[in-house]
C-alpha cells in the first residue's frame, strides 16, 4: 500500500532499521552466569493481545528455538531451555562455558514490525588440567575464566578465603592458583568470585586429591563374653575410600568389608584382629590391631544371711 502512494523504498528501509536499532527489547547486558547455573533473558515486552506469530532465538548463527505454530528446538538445547512464548523471554539452564556469546531474539508480532533484541552472556568457569592428583606427588593449577570487564577476582576454598602458603600461590592478576604440590588439605571446593562495580558471580570447582589411608582404627570391644556376638568396625581417612582386609593372629581371614562380625565368641576367636586399609590410587596402606580378650563373668553366690558384697563382671586376659 505504501508503494502505491509513491513512498520510495529507501525511505521505508531507513525507518525500519531505525526502529530496530533504537529500541532493544533486551536489557543492555552482558549477563553473567556460572557453569552449571541458570540465566534468564527477560524481554521488556508485555503480553500482547494476540500472540506473536513467531518467536525465535539464535546463538552463533544457529537457531536454538523457533516457535511458530510448532516449536523447533536445536538438539543441544532440548531440556536446557524454557521459552515464555508470550513475552519472548528465555531461560537457559545447566550452563557450560561454550554458552558464552551473543544471543539474538527475533519476534514477529501479529501485525506491526519485526522486533529484534541482542544480549551477551558470559559464563565463568574454573579450569584445571585433567589429571589424577596424589598428595605430595602431583601439582596442579586452577584458572578462573570469565569474560567481560572484571575488576577483582577472589578465591575461596571450602567457604573461606584461600590461604596462601609455600605450596599455594596466586598469579599477579589473581586469575590462576598454583598448588605445588597438592596436599590432603588441597582437597575440597574452590570458588572464584569475579566482580565488577555492578555485579559479581562465582564459579565453582571440586578438586579431588587422593590421599591416605591415615588414622586407621578399629572400633569394637576390647573384651567380650563367650557366646556373645562381636562387631568390629574399621575406619580410615582416605580419598578414595579405602579397601579393607582383616587378619586374625596374622592370618588372612578373606573378609574384605569394613565390618568384621564374630557371630558367637569362642575360645578360638580370641586373639589379635588386624585391619589393613588400602588406597587403590595412592597405593599406600595403613593398619590397626585390636587385641580381643575373653571376659569372664563372676557371679557371687551367697548365703541366705549374707548379702552379696560384689556383683558384676570382671575383665581378664585370656591365657
Ligand atoms: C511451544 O513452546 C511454548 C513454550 O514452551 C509453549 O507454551 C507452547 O505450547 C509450545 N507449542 C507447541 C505447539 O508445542
Ligand atoms: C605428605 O606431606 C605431609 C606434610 O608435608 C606429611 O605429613 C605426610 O605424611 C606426607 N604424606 C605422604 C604420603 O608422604
Ligand atoms: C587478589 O586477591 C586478593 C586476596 O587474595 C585481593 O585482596 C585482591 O583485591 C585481589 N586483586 C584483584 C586485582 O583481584
Ligand atoms: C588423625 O588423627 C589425629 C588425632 O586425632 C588428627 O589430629 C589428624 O588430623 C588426623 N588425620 C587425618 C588425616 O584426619
Ligand atoms: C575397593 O573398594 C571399592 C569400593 O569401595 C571397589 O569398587 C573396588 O573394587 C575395590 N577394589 C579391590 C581391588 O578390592
Ligand atoms: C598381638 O598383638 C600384640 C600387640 O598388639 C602383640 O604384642 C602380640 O605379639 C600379638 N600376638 C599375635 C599372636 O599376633
Ligand atoms: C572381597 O572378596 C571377595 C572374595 O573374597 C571378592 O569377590 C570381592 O570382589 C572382594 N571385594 C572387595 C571390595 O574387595
Ligand atoms: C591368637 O593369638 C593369641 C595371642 O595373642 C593366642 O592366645 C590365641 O590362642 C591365638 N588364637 C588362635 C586361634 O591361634
Amino acid at each position: 500500500q505504501s508503494m502505491d502512494k509513491g513512498i520510495p523504498w529507501a525511505v521505508v528501509m531507513i525507518l525500519l532499521s531505525d526502529v530496530c536499532a533504537g529500541e532493544n527489547i533486551l536489557p543492555p547486558g552482558p549477563l553473567s552466569g556460572a557453569v552449571g547455573g541458570r540465566v534468564k533473558f527477560t524481554t521488556s515486552l508485555s503480553r500482547p493481545e494476540s500472540p506473536f506469530l513467531s518467536v525465535s532465538w539464535s546463538f552463533k548463527s544457529v537457531n536454538i528455538i523457533t516457535s511458530t505454530s510448532t516449536n523447533i528446538t536445536e538438539p543441544g538445547h532440548t531440556n536446557r531451555i524454557s521459552l515464555d512464548r508470550a513475552t519472548g523471554s528465555l531461560e537457559l539452564r545447566n550452563l557450560v562455558p561454550e554458552d558464552s556469546g551473543e544471543y539474538t531474539l527475533t519476534i514477529i508480532p501479529d501485525g506491526g514490525l519485526q522486533r529484534i533484541g541482542r544480549i551477551t552472556l558470559n559464563v565463568a568457569t574454573i579450569r584445571s588440567p585433567a589429571a589424577v592428583l596424589i598428595e605430595n606427588q602431583s601439582s596442579t593449577s586452577l584458572t578462573c575464566e570469565a569474560s567481560g570487564s572484571i575488576s577483582t577476582r577472589e578465591w575461596i576454598k571450602d567457604g573461606r578465603f584461600l590461604h596462601l602458603s609455600d605450596s599455594v600461590s596466586l598469579s599477579m592478576d589473581n586469575r590462576t592458583v598454583f598448588i605445588r604440590p597438592v596436599h590432603s588439605s588441597s582437597h575440597g571446593t574452590y570458588q572464584c568470585r569475579v566482580s565488577n562495580p555492578v555485579s559479581s558471580l562465582t564459579a565453582v570447582l571440586h578438586l579431588t586429591v587422593n590421599y591416605g589411608p591415615y588414622n586407621t582404627s578399629i572400633i569394637g570391644p576390647s573384651a567380650a563374653s563367650p557366646g556373645q556376638k562381636v562387631t568390629l568396625q574399621c575406619t580410615a581417612v582416605s580419598i578414595p575410600p579405602a579397601n579393607f582386609s582383616w587378619a586374625f593372629n596374622g592370618t588372612d581371614t578373606h573378609v574384605n568389608t569394613s565390618v568384621f562380625v564374630i557371630e558367637k565368641l569362642e575360645y578360638k576367636s580370641i586373639g589379635n584382629y588386624t585391619c589393613t586399609a588400602r588406597n587403590m590410587v595412592t597405593k599406600k596402606e595403613n593398619s590397626a590391631v585390636l587385641d580381643l580378650r575373653g571376659k569372664m563373668v563372676i557371679i557371687w553366690t551367697c548365703g541366705i544371711n549374707s548379702p552379696p558384697e560384689v556383683s558384676g563382671e570382671q575383665d581378664r586376659s585370656h591365657v
